[in-house]
């Protein structure tokens, strides 16, 4: 499903993915830990198609398709999903009023014909009741005073609207309380299917005992240099990063 070959991305001159290949395949869930300042977010922005960071060399495919042809919307479009680790918040527009211009832009994307309000009513209905989530978040404004946990709840909802090929979920890494924490692996668990993959970037080793990672994978200094099972991050919890070579 995902490519990345020998990835080489600048940001201000400075260059931060120095040769990150990773390959994803449908079905699977992989997750990326690795030491504040890695390289982390900037492999979730570099994939959405955040203008201030510079491809120098390297290819991402997404089935086949070069996404760096693509503007960040047709991404989208392609089935990419971002959940970044600082959620921007937007007075004035309703979580609805978001979700249902998503939602209709994705299937205008397909060809197909955009939903009535009220349809949408029903299809967003039947979203948050299947992953818990309170009707209040239908009519409040898109993350405006959200706490930590609703923000993520509310993540969780936009990737059950537009049903994503491949989801890049970047976790904070503070204030993410134990109930926050089981709420994503709740809402992820249930999105997950054989059709659809994941990546997941997370410090907490804990995450990954509610979400079971097919492959982990270390992020070093701009490049994946280990890769392993679910037992890479226990080791990683243990021993720390230092015994890594660069
Ligand atoms: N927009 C930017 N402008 C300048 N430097 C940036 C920018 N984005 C990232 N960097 C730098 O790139 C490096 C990698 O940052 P990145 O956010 O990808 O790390 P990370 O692995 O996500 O870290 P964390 O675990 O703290 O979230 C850091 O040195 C950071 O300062
Ligand atoms: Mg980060």
């Amino acid at each position: 499903m995902l490519e990345i070959k020998e990835l080489h991305v600048q940001v201000d001159g400075k260059l931060i993915l120095k040769g990150l290949n990773l390959s994803v395949a449908k079905g699977e869930i992989h997750a990326i830990m690795g030491p504040n300042g890695a390289g982390k977010s900037t492999l979730a922005k570099v994939l959405a198609g955040d203008p201030s960071y510079e491809v120098v060399s390297g290819e991402m495919l997404l089935d086949g398709q070069d996404l760096l042809e693509l503007a960040p919307e047709e991404r989208a479009h392609l089935g990419l999903f971002m959940s970044f680790q600082y959620p921007v918040e937007i007075p004035g527009i309703s979580n609805f009023q978001f979700l249902y211009a998503a939602h209709n832009a994705k299937l205008k994307a397909q060809g197909k014909t955009a939903v009535a309000e009220e349809e949408f009513h029903r299809i967003l209905d039947e979203k948050m009741a299947h992953i818990d989530v309170r009707s209040e978040f239908k009519t409040r404004n898109l993350n405006e005073g959200f706490s930590g946990g609703e923000k993520k709840r509310n993540e969780i909802l936009q990737m059950a609207v537009l049903e994503p090929k491949l989801s890049i979920l970047d976790e904070t890494d503070s204030g993410l309380d134990i109930d926050a924490m089981r709420i994503v692996a709740k809402g992820v668990n249930c999105l997950m299917n054989s059709d659809n993959a994941l990546i997941l970037i997370t410090h907490y080793q804990r995450l990954l005992d509610y979400i079971r990672p097919d492959f982990v994978h270390v992020l070093l200094d701009g490049k994946i240099v280990q890769s392993g099972g679910p037992e890479l991050a226990l080791e990683l919890e243990a021993k720390g990063y230092d015994w890594l070579e660069k």
